[in-house]
């Protein structure tokens, strides 16, 4: 051996035995966490300081009891943030420190998703087959006691909307099962529909019979801010055995706090999302967008945004297109989203600023009607207030006559009842009138419907054709 291969070796040794002490002094550093501390819990709000996060963060607060507490910020005034907790927050005291949810840097190899902002990284749920027989609630943790999700994925569940010039247009026909809807209200692949109603008109038992009807490959289903015992009732009795097994259902009722009912909405979405890009056709169903306007508007409150339309701040309406958009078709032959949205109309109060803006943002409406549900007409949809905007585009021009004809009948009759029903009404004046009255209980029997009898399309469209031949 030479004297410069000698000198080489030499360098070489103490090199590498200057970085294997350098590895192992590294084990020993504690890494260095940035904190801060909570100044104030006011309400629903709690401030802190010594942190500097974007709107949006995640943060986990060690609470003294040793639980944990996640919480987002939802503002700042100054150098303090406002968080708002996910959960419980009985038990904190002054000083408690709060503690930044890193996000998670993309590992080489992975293909980082096209419309994610770096800060939703930080929040990632399960999403996948796995969630297809299970409930969950808002954070992705299983209700149903049968034991740890078996999910494959997890994603973000704030994604931006996709572009829209890159979306599929609306061009299939859904079957929904439900005759009135098939036939007068045809409801087409990929299109966001809101369903209007007061309380206890039917909106819950029609949403299961589309979750167990509708030809979809898979169901979600969010159940934002209602009565915790309507999520058991509508899981175990309207959804069913059958329902549930294709669908994952996501539970934040309204005791959960306001940003865990954001959040379920938003996780609802994420997981039709990630099947949507898998290419698979997707049924979602929201219960309540109304429920989430109320919970973005408890928080916007809590954080001093003042109240303009009917106590909702503007930040409301704002949030529900930001919803909404990320429904929908997927790009051009891939899967699709078809949603339907309830919105309480109050009092049966058509023009509340919640039920205003969702028409607007919304690719139909129907409307439920409290006095035909009080006369038994189940499903209770008044075809006269009720728009599917994407029928027109995708159906035949005969369906659409039929469809036309049979509400031009049935609107002549109702605007006729009282005079028909005191007998002020003679036979001959009217002629439409005559055949409206004529049709009127054929006409009542094919819009009503049990909610066990599934109505699929083509006998929808036989059944509206024969009434007029
Ligand atoms: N298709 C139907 N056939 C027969 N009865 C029905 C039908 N749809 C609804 N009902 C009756 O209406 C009642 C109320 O329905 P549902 O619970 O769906 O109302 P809701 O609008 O969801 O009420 P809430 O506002 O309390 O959530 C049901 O208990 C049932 O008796
Ligand atoms: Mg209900």
């Amino acid at each position: 051996m030479t004297a410069p291969d000698r000198t080489v070796d030499r360098h070489t040794t103490r090199w590498s035995s200057y970085l294997r002490d350098c590895g192992t002094l590294v084990g020993f550093v504690e890494p260095q966490q940035v904190s801060g501390r909570i100044t104030r819990v006011a309400g629903l709000v709690m401030e802190c300081v010594g942190l500097k996060l974007a709107v949006g963060s995640a943060c986990t607060i060690p609470m003294p009891n040793g639980a944990r507490v996640e919480a987002e910020v939802v503002g700042f005034d100054g150098d303090r943030l406002f968080l708002m907790p996910q959960s419980d927050v009985e038990g904190i005291v002054p000083g408690t420190k709060v503690l930044p949810v890193e996000a998670t840097l993309p590992r080489p190899g992975t293909v980082p998703h096209p419309r994610r902002r770096p800060s939703d990284r930080a929040r990632h749920l399960p999403v996948g087959m796995g969630l297809l027989g299970r409930v969950v609630d808002g954070a992705g943790r299983p209700l149903d006691g049968l034991g740890p999700l078996l999910t494959e994925d997890s994603g973000p569940i704030n994604v931006r909307p996709a572009n829209p010039l890159d979306r599929a247009p609306i061009v299939e026909t859904l079957d929904v099962g439900i005759r009135a809807i098939n036939a007068m209200l045809t409801v087409g692949r990929g299109q966001r529909l809101g369903l209007f109603a007061g309380s206890g008109v039917g909106k819950s038992v029609l949403l299961g019979m589309m979750a167990r009807f509708t030809k979809a490959d898979v169901v979600v289903v969010g159940l934002i801010g209602e009565r915790g015992r309507e999520v058991k009732e509508f899981i175990e009795h309207i959804l069913g055995p059958e329902g549930l097994a294709r669908a994952a259902v996501v539970a934040a009722p309204a005791d959960t706090p306001p940003l865990m009912r954001l959040q379920g909405a938003a996780y609802t979405t994420a997981i039709a999302e990630h099947f949507r890009d898998q290419g698979k056709n997707v049924l979602m169903i929201m219960d309540s967008l109304t429920r989430y306007a109320m919970a973005q508007r408890e928080i916007a409150l809590a954080i001093g945004e003042p109240p303009a339309t009917k106590g909702y701040p503007p930040s409301v309406f704002a949030k529900l297109p930001v919803l909404v958009e990320r429904a929908g078709n997927g790009l051009v032959g891939g899967g699709s989203i078809t949603a339907f949205y309830t919105v309480l109309t109050e009092g049966d109060d058509q023009q509340d600023p919640i039920a205003d803006s969702a028409r607007a943002i919304l690719d139909g409406h129907f409307v439920l009607n409290r006095r035909l549900a009080e006369a038994g007409h189940y499903p209770a949809i008044d075809i006269e207030q009720s728009i599917s905007r994407a029928m027109h585009t995708i159906t035949t021009t005969a369906h659409q006559h039929a469809a036309r004809r049979l509400k031009q009948l049935y609107s002549r009759f109702e605007r006729s009842r009282d005079l028909i029903t005191v007998g002020a009404y003679a036979h001959g004046t009217d002629p439409v009138l005559d055949q409206a009255i004529a049709l009127n209980d054929k006409i009542e029997a094919f819009l009503c419907q049990e909610i066990t009898d599934n109505v699929g399309m083509p006998q929808s469209l036989a059944e509206l054709t024969s009434l007029f031949s």
